[in-house]
């Protein structure tokens, strides 16, 4: 079968509007802006405001993505929301976005994909719309991170906030544009590094596991760390190995936010000047599958990138997962 090119053919995103600043937590927890500032790069995050959650978030930018492209959702054949913070356990919060969007002749599925969810997304779409049989793609992550995160826990809780971002795929006889390839990697044998203990079938809530907190996140932060930066060093070597590309082609690398020293600690192994690491946490911590198209958003509103605009995405999550992406703007 001969198959499609996958182009991008606009982004959006959705962040709420209370900030939580470093100097907030000061207020209630053993903290102080410093730390946060020179250990993870942080300075505020968003939260919630009261009845917001994943698919709100998702439908606001699902409807920016249509008004921004011009797409009928009617031609909308998959709406993948990757997110760690679903609606419900059951059904897919996908659906209940593709029905407020109109996205009527849409199947619709959630990646729990954690930070690696947007590429893992990309992955799928890309597989969907490469052999023609889906015409348009809706990708969009949402996440509530502030319903999974101790705030008794300081080593956790400020680093993650809430927002949603994505990305409306189509599929292209040709083009010099799209998705070029995708590396993932996995190793479940670190699934207990960063991980939410009670809520699954090993352990259903409880009055006992709520009372010990087990439906907050654990996390052991420096083994994350360092493989974090070692896992992205790789994904994004690999992926250009598959594309045949020269690191030096790439205008922009955009990096799940997860800390800004390990964004930085991949880009010295690398060797990549400072310009083309695309950094935003400071604004928004990390935002888990929200992370890589908060960044392509702001790059398109700021007109950075222009059809050939060369990028790399690449990210590191619970799992431990990871994955690359080469992409070239333009539709
Ligand atoms: C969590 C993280 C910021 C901690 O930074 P670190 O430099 O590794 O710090 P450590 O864990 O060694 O802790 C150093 C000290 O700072 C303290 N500390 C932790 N959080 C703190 C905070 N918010 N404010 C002040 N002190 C803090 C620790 O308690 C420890 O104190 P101690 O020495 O008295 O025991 C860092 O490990 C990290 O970012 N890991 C990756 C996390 C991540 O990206 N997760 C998502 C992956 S997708």
């Amino acid at each position: 079968m001969e198959l499609r090119k996958v182009v991008v053919l606009g982004s959006a995103r959705y962040v709420p509007e209370r900030i939580m600043t470093n100097h907030d937590f000061e207020k209630f927890l053993d903290t102080t802006d410093e730390w946060i500032v020179q250990r993870t790069g942080i300075r505020e995050r968003h939260f919630r405001a009261e009845g917001e959650c994943a698919s709100s978030m998702a439908i606001t930018v699902g409807k920016k993505l249509l008004a921004q492209t011009g797409v009928d959702p009617k031609d909308i054949g998959l709406v993948i929301l990757p997110t760690v913070t679903p609606d419900y356990m059951y059904p897919p919060t996908a659906v209940i976005v593709a029905a407020k969007l109109g996205c009527v002749n849409a199947s619709g599925w959630d990646i729990e994909g954690a930070c690696a969810g947007f590429i893992d997304g990309l992955y799928t779409a890309w597989s969907a719309l490469a052999t023609g049989d889906v015409k348009y793609v809706l990708l969009i992550g949402s996440e509530i991170m502030t319903m999974t995160a101790d705030y008794t826990d300081r080593a956790t809780c400020v680093l993650f906030g809430d927002a949603s971002a994505g990305v409306l795929l189509k599929s292209v006889d040709e083009s010099e544009y799209g998705v070029e390839g995708i590396y993932l990697g996995s190793d479940g044998t670190h699934w207990k590094s960063l991980y939410q203990p009670a809520g699954g079938c090993v352990k259903p809530t409880s009055h006992e596991t709520i009372e010990k907190g087990e439906h907050f996140m654990k996390m052991e932060g420096q083994s994350v760390f360092k493989q974090a930066v070692k896992t992205m060093v790789t994904s994004i070597e690999r992926v250009l190995e598959k594309t045949d590309t020269p690191i030096e082609d790439i205008d922009y690398f955009i990096g799940h936010q997860a800390n800004a020293r390990i964004i930085e600690s991949t880009r010295r192994k690398l060797k990549i000047p400072e310009e083309k690491m695309y950094v935003n946490i400071d604004r928004y911590g990390n935002t888990t599958s929200a992370t890589i198209p908060l960044c392509i958003d702001e790059l398109r509103e700021a007109g950075k990138l222009k059809p050939g605009t060369q990028l790399v995405l690449f990210t590191f999550g619970a799992g431990f997962v990871w994955g690359g992406a080469h992409l070239v703007w333009g539709s």
